[in-house]
């Protein structure tokens, strides 16, 4: 386990350079076992899901070679076999696995996948799904058994734009005999990204990015290559950090599109920023404005981004209206927040910010990836030392955050306890 350790108040100036995308990355890994050759992923960021990822492969006898920002997945070996519960618990992610066996092998067991404690996180999308293209589907306790003598192409519309099945779904049904259509489908940047990887070795993929995609099965896929997308999230987070301690901040190598409605937000909360091609400049925003922010599926406000934001909400003048609607379980933060100084009042998937209220640094616990980059938001801003237990959350999804911090003038460091 680690904690870091934070003294706040310090102001950030510099340039911070946005990483490959997690959610995006996450699923171009497993796809890549489906081609018959090599898959060279570049852009690839340095967080410890990408490791898991790589532990499944090497269990399935998968080539990978690593250099920095760089994988080369080679498959020509793979061997199909049972995928235990220690590794597929390690992240979400290992449900792509599931598509991509399938699609490969006609057939995949493993376990339930794990991932970030924001809700009860069902995969019954994913699994409805696979048997719409014909899969039979067998489960023992938290133990799927998934396999068809042929997948099939469906039509097949999601309940709900679940990013996790559109993908699980399209990667399956790449490989499937006639067409699928996915209906309902999410929308994210990401999808766009992963469908063209998969398009790169041969599918044959039209309407990602869109709510309705095409999916024309291929019976092989071939070597490939692909760039990991900016992270959004990622390049949100220290956006948000800029507006609370920027002294010419610069967040560069980001993608301003993939952030318009945070920024938008941003603009309406009376925060001082300069947009260039791929870059943004902040600096500390005084008379911050309080407003409502409420996530949504894409393109709505992006819930991955909404624990992060609340910090600056508690330095907003006034009351200001939060609601998470895809996760039940994602105010793991406002305890410790309060206990720094704020005041919001939650309620399930509800808060009420009144600020601005100083903070001050406490011991306090990261409870999940992005409740511990709020903390770590929170801790940068608070007058004291800030410790946050339970950190390895946090390196799940930013890479070299403390390099990328202290370099911009942070005063934080992270520890082995
Ligand atoms: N859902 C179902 N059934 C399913 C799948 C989803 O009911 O079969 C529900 C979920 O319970 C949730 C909603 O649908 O209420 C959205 O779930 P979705 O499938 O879209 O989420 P996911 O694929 O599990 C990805 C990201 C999350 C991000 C969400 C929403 C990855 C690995 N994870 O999760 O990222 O919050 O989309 O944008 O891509 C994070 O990075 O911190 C993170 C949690």
């Amino acid at each position: 386990m680690k904690k870091i350790i934070i003294e706040g108040n310090h102001p950030l100036s510099g340039k911070i350079k946005i990483g490959g995308a997690k959610n995006s990355v996450v699923a171009l890994i497993p796809a890549a076992i489906m081609a018959k050759g090599k898959v060279k992923i570049s852009n690839v960021p340095n967080i410890s899901d990408k490791d898991a990822l790589i532990e499944i492969l090497k269990l399935l006898n998968v080539d990978v070679k690593k250099s920095t920002g760089i994988i080369e997945i080679d498959a020509s070996n793979i061997k199909n076999c049972l995928i235990p519960e220690s590794l597929s618990n390690k992240l979400r992610a290992s449900y792509y696995f599931m598509g991509a066996l399938l699609a490969r092998f006609k057939k995949v067991e493993m376990y339930f996948p794990g991932g970030c404690n924001i809700g009860s996180r069902p995969i019954n999308l994913h699994l409805k799904g696979f048997e719409a293209l014909g899969a039979k589907i067998t489960k023992e306790d938290s133990k799927y058994l998934i396999e068809a003598s042929e997948l099939k192409g469906a039509d097949i519309m999601l309940d709900f734009a679940s990013v996790g099945a559109t993908v699980n779904l399209m990667i399956a049904a790449s490989m499937a005999k006639g067409t699928t259509h996915i209906m309902n489908a999410a929308r994210e940047a990401e999808i766009i990204n992963i469908a063209e990887l998969l398009n790169n070795m041969g599918a044959k993929i039209t309407g990602a990015g869109t709510e309705e995609i095409t999916i024309e099965g291929v019976s092989e896929l071939h070597e490939a290559e692909i760039k990991v997308i900016p992270d959004r999230i990622e390049a949100g987070t220290y956006i948000i950090m800029g507006a609370l301690l920027g002294d010419n901040l610069t967040i560069e190598g980001m993608i301003p599109e993939h952030n318009i409605v945070l920024l938008n937000k941003l603009q309406e909360m009376g925060v001082n920023f300069k947009l260039q091609n791929h870059k943004i400049i902040l600096n500390k925003s005084n008379n911050l404005k309080a407003t409502s922010v409420r996530t949504a599926v894409y393109p709505g406000f992006p819930t991955d981004l909404g624990q992060p934001i609340s910090v600056l909400l508690t330095q907003a003048n006034g009351i200001s209206l939060f609601e998470e609607t895809i996760w039940e379980n994602r105010m793991g933060h406002v305890k410790y927040l309060n206990m720094m100084g704020a005041n919001i009042e939650a309620e399930r998937q509800h808060a009420r910010i009144t600020g601005p209220t100083p903070l001050h640094g406490e011991n306090i616990i990261a409870t999940d990836l992005r409740a511990g980059a709020a903390l770590v938001t929170a801790g940068l801003i608070a007058e004291g030392t800030t410790v946050i237990n339970d950190a390895d959350h946090i390196l799940r999804g930013y890479e070299r955050i403390i390099s990328k911090l202290s370099s911009v003038g942070a005063n934080i460091k992270i520890v082995e306890v």
